[in-house]
């Protein structure tokens, strides 16, 4: 499948021209115990966002579902998505997108007319023993070589910032950067150095809205595993999980 594909990945590739969710086909291989495949599809019509969240997805993006077993406890997950992330921050540069992330892990663009807009995010599913991930899917949405008008409000793409792109490459040489970042040698502290350069988020006036209420404040640093210090008027606060705003100075 992988020749099917013309990629030469560190993983077999599972290509579609169109399905429902190439995380729920990933999740799906995954539990049947397949290793070392990344399900990728042209289009997906049951496209799914973090927090429950509709994702857009049409033809000519590049949406990919790789099935990691990181023999890691379920605690360290979130170094692997902000590691995604990282990994499509780069392969944009490649392509001569000055993409940066914003925390935890929305690849976004400025589009020159001073709006940062979403180019990429990432959704990782997984499941695991208390000391152990059985399987991780990261489920990675980038939009490619598609239209904006096609996509929602504050998303841009590939196509509207520089032109269509090979996705084959496109992807390749994200899965080099995930695996260079993430494989079975990696440092993974060093994800944290890697995501810092590319922040957008860092030193921002932010407003998080966590599953316990709203942290705001200037981000200061991300921590291992993943988490957010924010500097607020109680003082530092490290946030794990949240929907992040970049607030404007006003
Ligand atoms: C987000 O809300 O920012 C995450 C979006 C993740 C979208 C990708 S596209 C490939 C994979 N399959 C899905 O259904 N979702 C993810």
């Amino acid at each position: 499948a992988a020749l099917a594909f013309g990629l030469d990945a560190p993983y077999d590739v599972e290509y579609h021209d169109r399905i429902g969710s190439t995380n729920d086909r990933a999740r799906e291989l995954a539990e049947e115990g397949v290793d070392d495949v990344v399900v990728v599809a042209d289009e997906q019509t049951g496209g799914r966002g973090r927090l429950d969240r509709e994702w857009a997805a049409p033809a000519g993006g590049v949406w990919a579902s790789p099935v990691l077993r990181p023999e890691r406890p379920p605690a360290e997950v979130p170094i692997y998505t902000l590691a995604a992330a990282v990994a499509v921050t780069r392969a944009a540069r490649e392509v001569g997108v000055e993409a940066t992330i914003k925390w935890p892990n929305d690849v976004l663009v400025n589009d020159g007319d001073g709006e940062e807009r979403k180019l990429a995010g990432i959704l990782t599913e997984m499941e695991g023993e208390a000391d152990r991930v059985s399987w991780l899917v990261l489920g990675i949405g980038v939009n490619a070589n598609v239209d904006r008008d096609a996509l929602p409000p504050g998303a841009t793409s590939l196509r509207a910032a520089v032109g269509d792109v090979d996705r084959r490459r496109f992807l390749q040489g994200i899965l080099e950067a995930l695996y260079d970042l993430t494989g079975a040698d990696a440092d993974l502290r060093a994800v944290l150095d890697a995501w810092r350069e590319y922040a957008s988020t860092l030193g921002r006036q932010v407003r998080v809205e966590t599953p316990r209420g709203t942290v705001a404040g200037r981000a200061v640093d991300v921590r291992f595993p993943g988490s957010l210090v924010v500097g607020t008027d109680d003082g530092e606060r490290a946030v794990h999980a949240g929907d992040c705003e970049h607030v404007r100075p006003t």
